[in-house]
C-alpha cells in the first residue's frame, strides 16, 4: 500500500538500535525462514498493511455505511451464522473469502490449545490483564493510536470490548461453529482497518505522533502486540514453572498463529515455534517500548478499572503485582506507586501460591487464600463480561476521539 518512507526507516532503525542512520536499508533483517511461510526473504512488516481489507472499509467509511454495517453485525456472533442480509455486496464477497481458517490450520491443535485455556485460565486473566494490557501501555504506536481513538475516551467499554476477543479466544469451542472467535477477529480485523483510515484524519493525534507518515496499525505492530500477549504469557509461564507438555506449547502457539492469521497479517511474518517467537519478540517489541503521556493514562485508568472490583487486595498491592509481573522499569515509567510491604509479600507468596496449586510444593503457604482470592477476583471479572449480559459486541468506530 503505502510506501516505507525514508524518514521512518530512518526512525525505526535508530528506535531498534540496529543501523546508524546512514543504513537504513538493514531496518528489518528478521528472516522468513523461522516462519509458517517458511521462505527465506525480507520484507519489513512495518511496510505492509491490509490490501485486502483497508480500501473496503475507507470506502464504506466515505459513504457512511458503517452505522448500518454495525447493526447488520448485532446478528452475526457465532462461526456457524450466515452472513447477515443486510450487508453491502462487496463487503459480503471480501467476508466470503476471509470468513475461514487459514488452509494449514490444525483442529487437533486447536482443540488441544482450548483444552490449555481452560487449564491454565487462572494465569491466563492475570497475566493477560495486569501483564498485557498494562503492557500495551508502554509500546508507543499502540497507547497512542489507542488513545486517540474512538474507544480512547471510553476505556471501560473499550476494554470490555478487548475483553471479548480474550474470551471468545480462550472459550472451548472457540474455533468451532458455535464459537465465536472467527466472527471476532473478522469484526477486529474490520476495525482496525478503520482505524487505519480515521486516525489519520485526527488533528490530535498527528500532533502527538511521531509518525505523521504512518499508517497505524501495521503488520509489525501487530507482531509487537501479540508479542506482548502470546509470548509474554508463555514466557512467564515458563518462568513460574508452570508444566506444559511439549504438544501444550505447540498448541498455544498454533491458536495464536491462527488468530495472527485471522487478522490479516501474513504468513510470512507468523514465527513457526517458540523460538522463533522469543527471537522476533526480541528484535521488535523490547526495543521499542517506551513512556508516552498517552500510555500513563491508560494504564492508570485500566489499573483503576481493575481496582474497581473487590480483589480482596489493596490498591498498592495490585500495583506492585503489576510491576512484579511486568519489570519496576516499566512501573517506574508508569509512576505506578510503590508499596514495599506488599511487594515482599508477593515475592515470597506468588512462588509458593503456584507452586502449592501446581503440585511442585506440598506446603500451603500462609498467604495462599490472598492470592487465590486476587486471581479468582481477576477471572470473575473477566467472565462476567464474557458471559453476562454486559457482553460488548465489537464494533467498528466512525471517529476518532475528540480533542
Ligand atoms: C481495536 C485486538 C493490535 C489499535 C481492537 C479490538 C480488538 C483488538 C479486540 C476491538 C475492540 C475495540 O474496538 O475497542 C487486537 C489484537 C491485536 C491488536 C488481538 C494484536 C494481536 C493492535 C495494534 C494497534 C491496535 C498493533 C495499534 C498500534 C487498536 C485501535 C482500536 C483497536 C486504535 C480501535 C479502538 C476504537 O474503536 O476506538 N483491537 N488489536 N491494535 N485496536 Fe487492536
Amino acid at each position: 500500500m503505502q510506501n516505507l518512507s525514508r524518514r521512518r526507516v530512518l526512525t525505526l532503525g535508530a528506535a531498534l538500535g540496529l543501523v546508524g542512520v546512514a543504513d537504513p536499508s538493514k531496518a528489518w533483517a528478521w528472516s522468513s525462514a523461522n516462519s509458517i511461510a517458511a521462505t527465506d526473504t525480507v520484507t519489513d512488516p512495518w511496510s505492509v498493511w491490509d490490501d485486502a481489507t483497508d480500501p473496503l472499509v475507507a470506502s464504506l467509511l466515505d459513504n457512511g455505511q458503517i452505522p448500518a454495517v454495525n447493526t447488520a453485525f448485532d446478528s452475526w456472533v457465532n462461526n456457524g451464522d450466515p452472513l447477515p442480509a443486510a450487508l453491502p455486496a462487496a463487503l459480503v464477497t471480501y467476508l466470503q473469502q476471509v470468513n475461514t481458517l487459514p488452509s494449514w490450520a490444525d483442529q487437533t491443535k486447536l482443540a488441544r490449545a482450548a483444552q490449555f485455556n481452560k487449564r491454565m485460565s487462572m494465569y491466563l486473566f492475570l497475566l493477560y490483564g495486569l501483564g498485557s494490557g498494562i503492557m500495551s501501555t508502554v509500546i508507543p504506536r499502540e497507547a497512542r493510536n489507542v488513545y486517540w481513538s474512538a474507544g480512547g475516551a471510553v476505556m471501560q467499554s473499550r476494554a470490555a470490548k478487548t475483553f471479548t476477543y480474550g474470551y471468545d479466544l480462550s472459550a472451548l469451542d472457540a474455533f468451532q461453529p458455535t464459537g465465536h472467535f472467527v466472527v471476532t477477529s473478522n469484526k477486529t480485523r474490520l476495525t482496525h482497518a478503520a482505524v487505519r483510515h480515521l486516525l489519520p484524519q485526527s488533528p490530535a493525534w498527528r500532533a502527538v505522533t511521531n509518525d505523521q507518515d504512518f499508517i497505524p496499525i501495521s503488520n509489525g505492530d501487530i507482531l509487537v502486540t501479540f508479542h506482548s500477549l502470546g509470548t509474554f504469557v508463555y514466557g512467564k509461564l515458563k518462568a513460574w514453572g508452570i508444566k506444559m507438555s511439549a504438544a501444550e506449547e505447540d498448541a498455544y502457539l498454533h491458536q495464536w498463529q491462527v488468530a495472527l492469521h485471522l487478522l490479516g497479517v501474513r504468513d510470512d511474518f507468523i514465527p513457526a515455534s517458540w523460538a522463533a517467537a522469543q527471537q522476533q519478540s526480541a528484535y521488535v517489541l523490547t526495543p521499542i517500548m517506551a513512556p508516552t503521556p498517552e500510555g500513563i493514562n491508560l494504564a492508570d485508568v485500566l489499573l483503576n478499572l481493575t481496582s474497581s472490583v473487590d480483589l480482596g487486595v489493596t490498591k498498592g498491592f495490585q500495583r506492585e503485582f503489576a510491576r512484579y509481573v511486568l519489570s519496576d522499569k516499566i512501573g517506574d515509567w508508569l509512576k505506578l506507586p510503590r508499596d514495599l510491604v506488599s511487594r515482599s509479600v508477593i515475592e515470597l507468596g506468588w512462588p509458593a501460591y503456584v507452586a502449592f496449586r501446581e503440585g511442585l510444593s506440598p506446603i500451603i503457604p500462609t498467604t495462599f487464600s490472598l492470592f487465590d482470592q486476587f486471581v479468582r477476583g481477576l477471572a470473575m471479572l473477566f467472565l462476567n463480561n464474557g458471559t453476562s449480559a454486559t457482553y460488548t459486541p465489537i464494533t467498528i468506530p466512525t471517529g476518532n476521539r475528540p480533542a
